[in-house]
């Protein structure tokens, strides 16, 4: 059986250099058996850096921008660039963001076509500026989704977009099932993976809207691990595949 294994980066595969080492060991040994995704919310080049800095095994695929983009052997895949831009118009939504203050835009590094990103103080006025921005962009006819991670990240994406559809979309396109689907995620922005037909690893070091989101929706075949980072990767491993840790 080959597996399909599609992996946040910071604070789940990335975030304990040993925890990285062993479970990249442990899928080289036998690197046929997997279809190796990572699904983050950085930029290409960004995911290079990161690859090169903490020595990650080369992905057969990479879901960037938080599902904005498709990569395969360095190529953005272009039928699903194709399919995001359907009714979505950039320019339109960021001029609507420009009336709220508390967002901040990203560095330019984190923007793409398909994703507009800004970071957002944790104030009291904080929910309901998040809720006046739903409410703008409804009264729109475009496609739009808003992603809140860590407290602080927001990103706005066409609404069919997100790492999850992104997954499905390689997981239809690749003929794999979804016991032989495993994500893996730590924050906000790995909830659309969760909710696709597909095993789930949620390590212990997850964010608050995460665990919310595990209590609120959570089902046998999403697995709270009890160790952090990796280690917590390798432990939901087991618990599927049966896989040693
Ligand atoms: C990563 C990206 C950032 C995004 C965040 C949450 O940190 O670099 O652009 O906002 O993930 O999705
Ligand atoms: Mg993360």
């Amino acid at each position: 059986m080959k597996f399909l294994l599609a992996t946040d980066l910071d604070n789940t595969l990335v975030g304990d250099d040993v925890a990285t080492y062993t479970l990249n060991e442990r899928i080289q040994a036998q690197r046929d058996r997997f279809c190796l995704v990572y699904a983050t919310g950085r930029s290409h080049a960004s995911t290079r850096d990161l690859i090169a800095e903490k020595h990650l095994l080369e992905p057969d695929y990479l879901i960037a921008g938080v599902g904005s983009e498709i990569y395969h052997k360095g190529i953005l895949d272009p039928v699903w660039a194709e399919s995001l831009s359907q009714n979505w118009q950039r320019d339109a939504i960021e001029t609507i963001t420009q009336q709220f203050s508390l967002l901040k835009p990203q560095s330019s590094r984190e923007q793409n076509p398909w994703k507009i990103s800004f970071t957002i103080d944790s104030t009291p006025a904080t929910p309901v500026t998040l809720q006046r921005l739903e409410q703008e962009l409804s009264k729109t006819q475009l496609s739009w989704q808003i992603i809140f991670s860590s407290n602080r990240d927001l990103d706005i994406l066409p609404k069919n977009s997100n790492k999850g559809k992104a997954l499905t979309y390689l997981q239809t396109r690749l003929g794999m099932e979804a016991e032989a689907t495993v994500v893996c995620g730590d924050s906000g922005n790995d909830i659309g993976m969760f909710e696709q037909k597909v095993c789930g690893v949620i390590v212990a070091n997850a964010q608050p809207e995460l665990l919310k989101w595990h209590q609120e929706w959570g089902q046998k075949h999403h697995y709270l691990a009890q160790s952090p980072y990796a280690w917590g990767m390798l432990e939901g491993l087991q618990f599927f595949w049966g896989i040693e840790s």
